[in-house]
């Protein structure tokens, strides 16, 4: 944990930015895998983290904008607990680690909610992601799981949004430590992959690099040779000589923040010239990102200008044709890159999403387009110093999406199917860094991943 003075900082602030009311943060609870007691992996809800610090299940707090009291609930360990669990904390004691004000047991959670109800106050909460915080939610306020989002409060998501944006130094070296782990994971993929093995030998032990550094991973592994299906969790294939293998894999620390890395490697240890032109021009892409990154630009702006670079790549490969301007503009490029060019990263791999992205990532002076491509982009406004967000372009040869828009006629102007014919069974090529934001430009975070054709293949000992 950090000291307990960051927390009491951070909720001092929160309260500054809140018109008045109560605040409710449920913590997560445990939920079960196959039976009560067999639990999945607890993971604490990151909201929670970052204004109460806490890690244990079935916590909560209520914080009083109006009078400014503030209350930690949850019950000590039963003798039955300490049999199983082993003694935890007294809640006198968490409730200090974090400078709060008092705790209290649990039921007298749904006394103070009740009478702020009562009395006509406005009880603020998050959007509730998890089944068990909707019904707690219900049985708490009276509102159904299904009003839960359209009632949960603009003002507090808001405001959340704002202060966890922008990283505190002590967070961003959380982030990098989460980043070495990460780096770890990804050479030693470079490392052992071999023509033969099965992606789950590696997707496995890759995961447990990052449990045996305090994680869990940061999100599912995603280890593919059919690169070319985005968020590809399945691992079952056997690896060839001549494919391409993606690896979008991170770490979280202990303490709850997230790195979020993807390199692609060929399964032989060599790119052959085909792979190594498509590379190299994601690469491009992905260090235009790092060179335009700064204070003041919009993240659309930087994604486009990587859009431009992965077309230019594509032209030359004979893919695309025709006016690049032209193409990107229209969205033609979208074909091959179809996501976004990244996204905030810190508790969350994917900051906050379930606040809602466009409150993340978009603005009252600039909303998310609705044009195939650019529609995925997660986050679009101004970079300011202290944002943490990814880089990762990617290009994919998707035959379904292909055929789709060879049938449809779609950009034939801009669109050689008939190159791409060749292309079908290529797969994908994703690269991902993550940025901070800095006074004058931006800087990629934890240490350096190999990158180029000549590092990763550097990586094969055995082909010296
Ligand atoms: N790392 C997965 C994603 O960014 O969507
Ligand atoms: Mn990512």
């Amino acid at each position: 944990m950090f000291t307990p003075d960051t927390y009491k900082k951070r909720r001092d602030e929160l309260r500054k930015l809140l018109p008045g009311g109560i605040v409710f943060f449920p913590g997560n609870t445990e939920v079960p895998f196959n039976y009560p007691a067999n639990t999945y992996t607890y993971r604490q809800d990151s909201t929670f983290i970052y204004y109460c610090g806490l890690q244990e299940p079935g916590l909560a707090a209520v914080m009083d904008i109006d009078d400014g009291s503030e209350c930690l609930f949850g019950d000590d360990s039963t003798m039955d607990d300490i049999i199983w669990m082993g003694r935890q904390p007294l809640m006198n004691d968490k409730a200090a680690a974090v400078k709060m004000d008092k705790a209290q047991p649990c039921p007298a959670l749904a006394d103070v909610l009740q009478k702020a109800q009562q009395q006509g106050r406005t009880i603020h909460f998050l959007p509730p992601y998890r089944a068990e915080t909707k019904i707690r939610l219900w049985e708490l306020l009276g509102i159904q799981p299904a009003q839960q989002k359209e009632k949960a409060s603009v003002a507090l998501i808001k405001a959340v949004v704002k202060m966890r944006t922008l990283k505190e130094p002590q967070e961003i070296e959380q982030i990098e430590a989460a980043i070495g782990t990460s780096c770890r994971m990804h050479t030693y993929i470079m490392k052992h992959v071999r023509a033969g093995m099965v992606e789950r030998e590696l997707s496995g032990a890759i995961e447990g690099i990052a449990l045996a550094n305090g994680g869990p991973v940061s999100f599912p592994v995603i280890l593919s040779i059919n690169g070319q299906i985005l968020h590809n969790h399945s691992h079952g294939n056997t690896m060839h000589d001549g494919q391409l293998l993606i690896t979008d894999a991170g770490a979280e620390t202990s303490m709850g923040y997230a790195g979020d890395i993807t390199r692609t490697t060929p399964v032989s240890g060599r790119f052959d010239a085909r792979q190594k032109a498509v590379y190299n021009a994601v690469l491009q892409a992905n260090l235009q990102a790092i060179e335009m990154s700064r204070p003041g630009i919009l993240y659309r702006d930087v994604h486009l200008a990587s859009a431009r670079v992965i077309a230019d790549g594509l032209k030359d490969a004979g893919i695309m044709r025709g006016n690049m301007d032209d193409a990107v503009a229209q969205g033609a490029h979208a074909l091959f890159f179809p996501h976004g060019l990244g996204h905030a990263m810190g508790l969350d791999v994917h900051d906050m999403e379930n606040l809602g992205e466009n409150y993340v990532g978009y603005n009252d002076t600039i909303s998310r387009s609705t044009q195939f491509g650019l529609a995925s982009l997660r986050f679009g406004r101004k970079l300011e110093p202290g944002f943490v967000l990814t880089d990762e372009p990617g290009i994919y040869f998707i035959p379904a999406l292909i055929d789709q828009w060879e049938t449809e006629k779609k950009f034939t102007e801009f669109i050689n199917y008939e190159v791409l014919k060749d292309y079908r069974t290529f797969g994908g090529i994703r690269i991902e860094d993550d940025i901070l934001i800095t006074e004058n430009g931006c800087r990629v975070l934890g240490p350096p991943v190999p990158k180029t054709v000549e590092e990763i293949e550097g990586m094969r000992e055995d082909l010296k």
